[in-house]
């Protein structure tokens, strides 16, 4: 029989601490709510108020509800108010000594039986345990932020944590209508351990004005389905916390410099930009502890002013290339109003091409979302040719070859003899250097790159990739044209895996190195990642449909260029490739497809 829990403590009422209240309320468990201070104590009650009250506004609660979840909750400053309680969450700073202290205390308050656990992201549970009398009744409970929303709790037991006080838990867990992952005592635990170096990694970006907050944070939501931008969510967890987070795990996790603070954020926590719950961090913020954004001096001014910056016009477009990715840029294109010009190999792969767009049109007018004459309309601004001198007078190529260097510059030095000029030439290579690209050129300032994402014609990003050489005139002409195909063109500058892949391929990588280490299992890092942190797949999910040799190689190119040690590619991935598990599209990857 699991223990009965009716009563628990939180110590700690902050970002985490008055979620978790909430979370217990809810679940008609009675809470000693404990801060350090009254005002302290005030917040926090405001705090949780606020999120009720919201709860009820959106007819997720009824006032009712909401009145009997805040008279379970009694509001004290100091621990000792704890004294009966059946399980404690301690939920403050994450700093060891303060957390030791607390749990010292804790372990003199509260009756012999109670369970004492941490929220910690980062720091050791056990190092908190051994500062009480009762380190087998120690455990760590962490929870993810916002707490009453997100699914996912981690539970971290020690080398001495009871296994009853886990099965106990457990059970709590339950209750609560979360999902645990139950997991040993390591730094960043499974979901924080893979999300950390990518939220630094974001930030280093932005320091180093790769690309901008704005950029850097649509690109992850858009591209990859994330809820939430990386320089947003560093304002959801709190510069602070997030600092701390890194620097512990750090000095834990093998001095690994990916986690080696930005300096930025220590700068930013110095200065008291906290993130939301200062009212200022990478965003400024309507007042301190609300999740709207408001304009400030770093806001972009709207894209559609784009030609004021001395945009080209531009109104025919050539596609060159017959694959995946120039047939649904050539349905792109042709569906927004511009004249294309599709230049392909021959009249075979020409015919190819147009079956496929009037396909994939077709399924549009199917869906309701085309008529049949905007489809039509579509087709006829369509005109097919092998030859290249067909873009004698176009006003944008959009070069979608073969992803072979030496393949590529040849077009671009043809581009450069047959097209006229003033031509934006655009390449959409998602992993060769633009540069290079453009210097096969006469012209390497109206040279971009333009990373389309697959399927063209649903992704709503662009990578707009500006070389050293690339024009302001260039640029701004590429925002307007992505603009008015109706998709998010993000500027960002040529280096290996622009903002989307740098970001995500090293995390993917992180998570097989973690399997690889039988930290954990496929399964449950999968869970860990879309219900602690909300992503539409968990990491093997991704690896299994993105393919594991397209992300060996794009995980090699990334270690080549920034020689990074902690982007080495992980062995596993290595053999898995070597031994022919691609993933969905060989029937086995991560996981075996043929039996589903
Ligand atoms: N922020 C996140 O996204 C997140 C997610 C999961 C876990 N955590 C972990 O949760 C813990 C709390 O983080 P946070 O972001 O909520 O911090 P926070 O700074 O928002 O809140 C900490 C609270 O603790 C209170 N406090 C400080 N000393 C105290 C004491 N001696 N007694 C009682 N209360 C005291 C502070 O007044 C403050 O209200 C940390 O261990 C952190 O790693 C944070």
């Amino acid at each position: 029989m699991a223990r009965e829990f009716t009563s628990v403590g939180v110590v700690g009422l902050g970002t985490m601490g008055a979620g978790i209240v909430e979370v217990f309320a809810r679940n008609g468990i009675d809470v000693v709510a404990v801060e350090i201070s009254d005002g302290a104590l005030e917040r926090g009650r405001a705090t949780l108020t606020g999120s009720t009250d919201r709860a009820v506004a959106k007819g997720k609660l009824a006032a009712a509800d909401r009145d009997a979840l805040l008279s379970r909750v009694t509001f004290a400053v100091g621990l000792d108010a704890l004294h009966s309680v059946d399980l404690v969450i301690e939920a403050v700073p994450e700093h060891l000594d303060l957390k030791q202290r607390i749990f010292a205390e804790l372990d003199r308050v509260c009756k012999p039986e109670a369970i004492l656990a941490t929220n910690t992201s980062s720091l050791s549970v056990t190092e908190i345990s051994v500062a009480t009398t009762r380190p087998n009744q120690v455990i760590g409970i962490h929870f993810f932020n916002p707490a009453p929303v997100m699914k996912l709790v981690e539970v971290v037991r020690t080398v001495v944590t009871s296994a009853e006080v886990v099965a106990d838990v457990e059970a709590l867990c339950e209750r609560l209508g979360k999902v645990d992952v139950t997991i040993n005592d390591r730094a960043g635990f499974i979901a924080n351990a893979l999300l950390f170096g990518y939220l630094n990694h974001a930030v280093s970006m932005f320091e180093s004005r790769y690309a901008t907050r704005e950029d850097i944070d649509a690109a992850m939501k858009l591209g990859c389905g994330l809820p939430m931008g990386p320089l947003a969510l560093m304002d959801l967890i709190g510069l602070d916390t997030a600092y701390e987070i890194l620097d512990t795990m750090y000095r834990r996790g093998g001095r690994d410099r990916r986690h080696a603070p930005v300096p930025l954020i220590k700068q930013m926590v110095t200065a008291g930009l906290l993130g939301r719950k200062s009212g200022r961090g990478f965003y400024t913020y309507e007042r301190p502890g609300s999740p709207v954004v408001v304009p400030d001096e770093q806001t972009p001014v709207a894209a559609e002013s784009a030609l004021a910056d001395g945009a080209r016009g531009i109104a025919k477009v050539g596609v060159v290339g017959s694959g995946t990715m120039a047939t649904g840029i050539i349905e792109v294109f042709a569906k927004a109003g511009y004249e294309v010009v599709s230049v392909t190999r021959g009249a075979e792969k020409s015919a190819k091409v147009f079956e496929a767009v009037k396909t994939s049109l077709n399924k549009g007018v199917v869906r309701g979302k085309l008529s049949e004459a905007d489809r039509d309309a579509a087709l006829g601004r369509i005109n097919w040719s092998a030859t290249l001198e067909h873009l004698a007078d176009v006003d944008l190529v959009v070069e979608a070859v073969v992803e072979e260097l030496s393949v590529k510059k040849a077009l671009f030095a043809s581009l450069d003899e047959i097209c006229k000029p003033g031509v934006v030439l655009a390449t959409t290579t998602s992993s060769l250097p633009v540069i290079d690209v453009a210097m096969a050129t006469q012209r390497p300032a109206d040279v971009v790159g333009l990373h389309f994402f697959n399927p063209a014609p649903i992704m709503p990003l662009v990578e707009i990739v500006q070389t050293i050489r690339t024009s302001a005139e260039t640029t701004a002409t590429a925002r307007a044209v992505c603009a008015a195909l109706g998709k998010t063109g993000v500027v960002c500058g040529d280096r290996s895996g622009f903002i989307v892949n740098a970001l995500l391929f090293p995390y993917l990588n992180d998570a097989v190195k973690m399997l690889e280490a039988s930290y954990s299992t496929a399964d449950d890092i999968d869970h860990a990642m879309k219900l602690g942190c909300g992503y539409p797949m968990g990491p093997f999910e991704l690896l299994d449909v993105v393919g594991l040799d397209v992300s060996l190689a794009i995980q090699r190119e990334l270690y080549l260029e920034l020689r990074e040690p902690g982007f080495a590619p992980a062995p596993l991935l290595e053999h898995l490739v070597t031994a022919g598990y691609l993933g969905r599209k060989s029937g086995r990857g991560f996981r075996d497809h043929t039996r589903r």
